[in-house]
Formats: C-alpha cells, sequence, structure tokens
C-alpha cells in the first residue's frame, strides 16, 4: 500500500495521551519526531501531549523529555520547528475539564487555519482508565467538522481473557465506528511481517507452502533481557498476554491464511478471521511453560535475581516468563502440521523469526543421512532477512552434499536503504485510513478463545512453570515436546556471512 499522505490535506493534530509514560518515550515520541524529520507528515501537523494533571508536567518537561529520546543528531532548525509544533494540556482521565480543554485547544488549531482538522488520538494507558478516556473523548473531542475524521489508536492489553475483552469491545463499539478504531498489534507495522503477504502471494514457488511439503511451523519470539524492572506489572500478564496472544498468533494468522481476494483491509482480514475459527483452544498438554531463575555464570545485569525474587512477583507466582504452544489449523492446508509459537524473555539472544521445516524429499537416492531437512526462515529482527536452507552438490570433485542457503540479507539486497520503525507505518496508515494492519474485533475476540482455557487452567490450579537458567534457551521440556511432535534438528548447519568470507 502506498503510505504517501497528502500533505496539503486538512490539518492533523496527533494527540499523546500519557507522554511521559515510558512506552511512549520509547516507541511513540521518536517516531513522531522521525515522521516530522523525513517530512512523510501532512504538512499542517500540531501534536499534542495530554497529561494526567498529578504528574505536574508543564512543556519544558515535556520538551526534555522529547530531547532525551529523539536522538536529534542533525536538522536541527527542523528539531526546534518539531518542538514548536508540540503543546500540552494537563487533565484528569475520569473529568470532564481536560477534556474540554483539549477540545478547545483543537478547536483553536481549527479557527486559526480556518479548515476542520483531522484528529489522531493515541492511547498508551493503563487498562484502568480506558474506558473513561474513550468516553470523554467519545463526549467532548470528536465532533467533527466538514469532512475531517477522528481516529483512535489504542493498544494492547485488550483485556486479559475471552470474557473482559468482549466487555472493552462493546464499549468502544458503543462509542466509535469500527472504521475509527485501530487496534495495534506492532508486529504487524515491522518490516519482514508485512513483507509475508509478498513472499507468500508474489512468489509461484515460495506460495505453495501446505501439509504435503510443510513439516513443521516455528514462530520464535526470544528476548536477552528480562523484565527490565516492570516484574510487578508483567506478573499481571505473563508471555502468553504479553506476545503470545497478539504478536505471534498474527503472524500465525498471516503464515496460514489463504489467499484474499484483493488487499483491502476487510478481505485480509476475513482470511485472518477464518484461521483463528480452525484452532482448536490450546491444551496444557501441548504447552510448555517456564519461568527464568538466577544464573551466576551469566553477566547479564539482570541474570542474579531469579523471576520469583524480583520486586512486586508473589513468591507462588506460576507467570510464565517462557511458553512454547503446539496449535494445529484444521483445514485442507494445513491439517497434521503443528505450529510451534515460542517466546520468552531472559533467553540467550533477541530474535524474532518464522522458521517453515519442509518435509524429506522422498524417495531419496543420496547417502543415508546425508540429505538435511530444507528450511525457510523469514527473520523479523534483528537485522531482517529470508533464507532458505537447503542442499547443493559440493563444491569441486566429487559428489557430495553439501548444506547451504539463499540468502537474501537485507543489509547486503537493500545497503543503505532506512527500514522505519513499526509505529512509523502504523500511524501513516491511521492517516491514510487503512486498517489492513490493525487488529479487528473478532480477530480478538477469537485469538482470546484459543487462550483463555490454558491462562484459566495455569492460573486457577496454579500450575507451576519449568524453570530454566536466565540466558539460556529455555527450558529443555520444550526442545522434547517439539521434537515429540516432529521438529527435526540436526545442528550440522553451518552459516558463515559472506562479509566475513
Ligand atoms: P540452525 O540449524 O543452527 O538452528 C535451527 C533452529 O534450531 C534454531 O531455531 C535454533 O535455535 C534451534 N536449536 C538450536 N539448538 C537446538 C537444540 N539443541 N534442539 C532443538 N533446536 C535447537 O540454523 P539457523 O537457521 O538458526 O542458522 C544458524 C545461524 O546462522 C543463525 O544465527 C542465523 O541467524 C544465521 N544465518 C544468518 C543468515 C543471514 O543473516 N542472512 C542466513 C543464514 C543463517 P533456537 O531454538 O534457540 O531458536
Ligand atoms: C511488547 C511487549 O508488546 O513487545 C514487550 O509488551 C516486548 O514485553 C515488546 O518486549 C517487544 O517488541 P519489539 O518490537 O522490541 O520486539
Amino acid at each position: 500500500m502506498d503510505l504517501t499522505v497528502d500533505t496539503a490535506a486538512l490539518p492533523c493534530v496527533i494527540v499523546v495521551f500519557g507522554p511521559s509514560g515510558e512506552f511512549a518515550k520509547k516507541k511513540i515520541l521518536p517516531a513522531l519526531w522521525t515522521m516530522y524529520r523525513e517530512e512523510v507528515l501532512p504538512s499542517n501537523i500540531t501534536f499534542v501531549g495530554y497529561s494526567f494533571v498529578r504528574s505536574e508536567m508543564r512543556i519544558e518537561m515535556l520538551q526534555a523529555i522529547l530531547k532525551q529520546n529523539c536522538k536529534v543528531q542533525a536538522q536541527y532548525g527542523k528539531y526546534a520547528r518539531f518542538l514548536r509544533s508540540f503543546l500540552y494540556v494537563t487533565g484528569k482521565y475520569h473529568e470532564d475539564d481536560g477534556f474540554k480543554d483539549l477540545n478547545a485547544l483543537v478547536e483553536g488549531i481549527e479557527d486559526k487555519n480556518g479548515k476542520p482538522a483531522n484528529r489522531l488520538f493515541y492511547l498508551a494507558l493503563p487498562p484502568t482508565v480506558f474506558e473513561p478516556v474513550t468516553s470523554l473523548l467519545k463526549k467532548h473531542c470528536m465532533n467533527n467538522k466538514g469532512n475531517s475524521w477522528s481516529r483512535v489508536l489504542i493498544e494492547k492489553p485488550f483485556g486479559h481473557d475471552t470474557e473482559s475483552s468482549a466487555k472493552l469491545s462493546e464499549h468502544l463499539a458503543g462509542l466509535f465506528k469500527e472504521e475509527q478504531i485501530y487496534r495495534t498489534d506492532h508486529y504487524l507495522g515491522k518490516e519482514m511481517v508485512q513483507n509475508l503477504m509478498v513472499l507468500r502471494f508474489g512468489n509461484r514457488l515460495l506460495g505453495g507452502w501446505n501439509r504435503d511439503n510443510v513439516a513443521s511451523v516455528m514462530i520464535s519470539f526470544k528476548e536477552d533481557f528480562g523484565t527490565q524492572g516492570r516484574a510487578g506489572y508483567f506478573d499481571k500478564s505473563g508471555i502468553i498476554r504479553d506476545v503470545m496472544q497478539n504478536h505471534l498468533m498474527q503472524i500465525l494468522t498471516l503464515v496460514a491464511m489463504e489467499k484474499p481476494c484483493s488487499l483491502e483491509a476487510e478481505d485480509i482480514r476475513n482470511e485472518k478471521v477464518k484461521v483463528l475459527k480452525s484452532i482448536a483452544p490450546v491444551t496444557i498438554d501441548d504447552v510448555v511453560h517456564g519461568q527464568y531463575i538466577a544464573n551466576a555464570n551469566s553477566k547479564h545485569p539482570e541474570a542474579a535475581v531469579g523471576y520469583l525474587d524480583e520486586d512486586g512477583v508473589p513468591k507462588d507466582s506460576v507467570t510464565p516468563t517462557y511458553a512454547l504452544a503446539v496449535l494445529r489449523v484444521n483445514n485442507e492446508r494445513w491439517d497434521g502440521v503443528p505450529f510451534f509459537l515460542r517466546c520468552g524473555k531472559g533467553l540467550n539472544e533477541r530474535k524474532a523469526e518464522v522458521r517453515i521445516q519442509f518435509r524429506e524429499v522422498p524417495g531419496d537416492i543420496f547417502k543415508n543421512g546425508e540429505l538435511k531437512r530444507n528450511e525457510l526462515v523469514i527473520r523479523v529482527q534483528p537485522s531482517e532477512a529470508v533464507y532458505y536452507k537447503m542442499m547443493t552438490k559440493t563444491p569441486g570433485m566429487g559428489f557430495g552434499v553439501d548444506e547451504t542457503e539463499l540468502d537474501l540479507t537485507y543489509n547486503d539486497r537493500y545497503k543503505g536503504i532506512r527500514l522505519p520503525d513499526a509505529y512509523e507505518r502504523l500511524f501513516l496508515e491511521v492517516i491514510n485510513g487503512s486498517q489492513i494492519n490493525f487488529v479487528r474485533t473478532d480477530e480478538l475476540d477469537y485469538a482470546w478463545k484459543i487462550f483463555t482455557p490454558l491462562l484459566k487452567k495455569i492460573e486457577n490450579e496454579k500450575i507451576k512453570p519449568k524453570p530454566y537458567s536466565f540466558g539460556s534457551r529455555g527450558p529443555e521440556e520444550a526442545d522434547l515436546l517439539m521434537k515429540k511432535y516432529g521438529f527435526v534438528f540436526t545442528g550440522t548447519y553451518k552459516w558463515t556471512s559472506p562479509n566475513k568470507l
């Protein structure tokens, strides 16, 4: 989709609720600056920070936060203009006054321009204030004039189980039209996740994934750090809610869905929903959940303290920091193919990838054991790449077989290209009114239905997670479960970066 914004369009106001929160500081404010710097936003843009009055933050403090997080190294003149286009409103999240002030501010911008303004409200707020803020937004800030629009961009958590998510959806549906609601899953804004559609439906050879050729699909998310001081918050969700139910399931739907009849958001999301409807709720027997413990041999600053000893974590917490779940997509294409979803914190590396492992070549004519299973790996991060692990004749005399790869490493093939951060793409998509990479209500509902029974079982029966050392690959039981369902790891593949040859 072309993300070029009509810069001459109506004035646009982006309101960031909670600009002093860690998330806004780390992801949102830098994304806004980068988009401003790259001149991809409407030219008549105003940013507004809306902060809870208790934080007593003033515009100078917001500017200090911007300075600290935007890491400006050039274009200081432009940065000064960016700061000048940032306004600030204080108010409470439960009371009318701040929202009236916000609306007055937007109307002031409209009067100054003599044109109505488009309004994008970005909510990175704790779930406790979510309902009052959206209600007050609707009540005071969305009386659009002319053909201007108001859109609400919201962040997870979208509830913590099927019931609470449905309640939230009902609340939002009572306030906004579905086309005004943009539920982010920032993994849908990542380059390689967006690339899945092109890889699958733009290539004759790559698109033919199905039960005849594919032995298993593994979707992995690994972080080499722990909860980074947010254990108290993390303990209420755990890795299944934090990453698996949303980021990994979104990737799964893109890997497994049938070709949509067009690139329209509704056609794509209809196909994704069909995949979710074909997956039965995951059972505890098909899951390994784990919790990291201290590792005295690691130099990582977080490794000295195990999860259960972190501040805010009850000593008997069963909240997983790691999980492997085996899912089945019960349809004609995927019947019998296990989908391994794996995610964890405090592991040996940081990476996110999709790994399609193919079946053995039937009727093998080579020496026993020489052929290894092919794998197609789509590495989402770090260092975006698509590589296909395959067999070739060992170069030179003789007729040996060598395990090698076809390698599309972005840093080599697309030297010097800047891959925008996920949030940059997602903001532009909202401004352009494209919901392709946002989560629809029913997607959310079906994804929760797959995980809610499991989460309830673990929590109600206090099923203990398997311990694993901080900095390891996770609990051994996970490898055993994958092996049981047919994942083959030979350990024979060796990769040398062409840059090092
Ligand atoms: P490997 O065959 O080395 O690993 C395959 C998978 O097996 C990985 O998911 C791996 O790690 C997992 N694994 C490791 N140990 C075990 C075990 N004991 N039991 C079960 N599973 C295990 O191939 P890779 O595709 O990982 O490639 C090797 C390296 O080469 C990687 O670092 C890769 O990034 C790099 N490479 C880079 C390319 C590029 O930049 N373009 C191209 C090709 C390779 P885990 O389970 O921990 O995720
Ligand atoms: C968030 C999770 O959704 O994604 C975090 O809440 C996680 O726990 C983060 O660290 C990972 O995002 P990224 O883009 O850094 O891989």
